[in-house]
């Protein structure tokens, strides 16, 4: 019989790095089920449309301006559920989301084996980034098997204590998912840019959404932007805004009337990248944002004061400037003017992965279950 393998993921971030999971558990002789939570609603669906990934169990579970404690109790009271009604050989998480903590917790109460994808990150301050780094030190207790993405991550679980023969280090699937998406991509798309209305050569792609950051350090990061704009008059800023209230509250009030901003709606993954490839530099505070835009050579300024990927900094592709509105206006100045520094970081190495990953960790689920 078919070994049966639960992936849960709930959010953005998590669908992307898991769905080239779920396409290599498909070629395998082991059968996934997709448990999507729902955790994010429109965001999670604009993924699992573009790699055609339909759930076996959607659970429906996002509220607007979700609480912490809530979503987690609704979250376990449903994954509970699921867990009663079917059974399953192992389950796989992805990260530190709500998602991923609940899923595993509710796993290990049920005594299916708990495998943890992107395992071993670590800043080692448990309220940056909050809640994740709580999420993921819980992961580390409750899985059993471990997917760290990089050896230093791999550092981070035997300085836990956990066992190396459990350690599989297999590279970020995030480089899985952006490759197959170049792979897959329709001709790109000059006329997407045009119709968002990008007429400058040079752009600065953004995001931000950290729970962190949110009030006073993204209201400071805002006026930055604005000191930048007025320092290059030729270029342009697009912003694709979270659908977190928290987080449109802030930048639509602070950028909603530049006429060199353009914001819009989370975009669908594929146009995502197509901007990533073509802008100048990005300016963000995602995970997975710092991890792809290594291998389409675009330096990367981190809007964080920590950091769990110091890979990238040791590799020089992106660099920590936190969210002061002075640091952030210089190092993005620095790399509008200085073009060694900026092609030392477009041209260094992506240290997150090959695009293997998904390969490794169905291998290794082979071979233990
Ligand atoms: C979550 C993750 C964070 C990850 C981020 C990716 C946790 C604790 N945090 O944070 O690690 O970086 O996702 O984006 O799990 N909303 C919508 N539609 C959507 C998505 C969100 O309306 O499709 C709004 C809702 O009002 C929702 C709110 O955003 O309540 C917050 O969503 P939530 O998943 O709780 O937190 P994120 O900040 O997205
Ligand atoms: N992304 C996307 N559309 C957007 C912004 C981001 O598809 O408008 C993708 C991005 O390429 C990356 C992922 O979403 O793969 C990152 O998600 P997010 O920044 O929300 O979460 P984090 O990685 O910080 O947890």
């Amino acid at each position: 019989m078919k070994k049966r393998v639960a992936l849960i993921f709930g959010t953005r971030p998590e669908a992307v790095k898991m769905a080239p999971v779920y396409l290599a558990l498909k070629e395998s002789p082991i059968e996934p089920f997709v448990i999507a939570t729902a955790q994010h609603r429109e965001m999670l669906d604009q993924v699992l449309d573009l790699f055609g990934i339909k759930p076996d169990f959607d659970l429906d579970i996002m509220q607007q301006r979700q609480s912490l404690s809530d979503l987690t109790s609704r979250l376990i009271h449903r994954l509970d559920e699921v867990y009663f009604e079917n059974s399953f050989d192992a389950t796989l998480v992805q990260g530190d989301t709500t998602s991923t903590f609940a899923g595993a917790l509710v796993s290990f109460y049920h005594k299916v084996p708990v495998g943890h994808v992107e395992a071993g990150l670590r800043t080692d301050n448990i309220y940056d980034p909050f809640p994740e780094e709580i999420n993921r030190r819980l992961n580390g207790v409750l899985s059993t098997y471990h997917y760290p993405p990089t050896e230093q991550a791999k550092r981070n679980l035997i300085r836990e204590g956990l066992p190396p023969e459990r350690l599989v280090v297999t590279g970020n699937t995030v480089i899985d998912a952006l490759l197959w998406t170049i792979d897959n991509k329709a001709s790109l798309t000059t006329s997407f840019r045009k119709r968002l209305g990008l007429e400058s050569e040079r752009y600065i792609l953004m995001t931000m959404h950290r729970r962190e950051n949110w009030g006073e350090p993204m209201r400071n990061v805002m006026l930055a932007i604005k000191d930048i704009l007025r320092e290059c008059p030729d270029i342009q800023i697009v912003f694709p805004v979270h659908l977190n209230p928290a987080v449109r509250d802030v930048v639509y009030t602070e950028l909603g009337d530049h006429d060199r901003v353009i914001l819009t709606d989370p975009l669908e993954y594929l146009p995502f990248v197509s901007l990533m490839e073509k802008a100048f530099l990005i300016l963000t505070d995602s995970g997975g944002i710092q991890e792809e835009a290594p291998s389409l050579g675009k330096p990367t300024l981190v809007l964080r004061k920590t950091t769990e990927r110091p890979e990238a900094l040791e590799a020089g592709t992106a660099r920590l400037v936190g969210t002061d509105r002075k640091k952030v206006l210089e190092n993005t100045m620095e790399l509008f003017t200085n073009s060694d520094s900026y092609s030392k970081m477009a041209t260094a190495r992506n240290p997150f992965g090959d695009g293997k990953a998904s390969e490794r960790i169905v291998e290794h689920l082979l071979k233990v279950l």
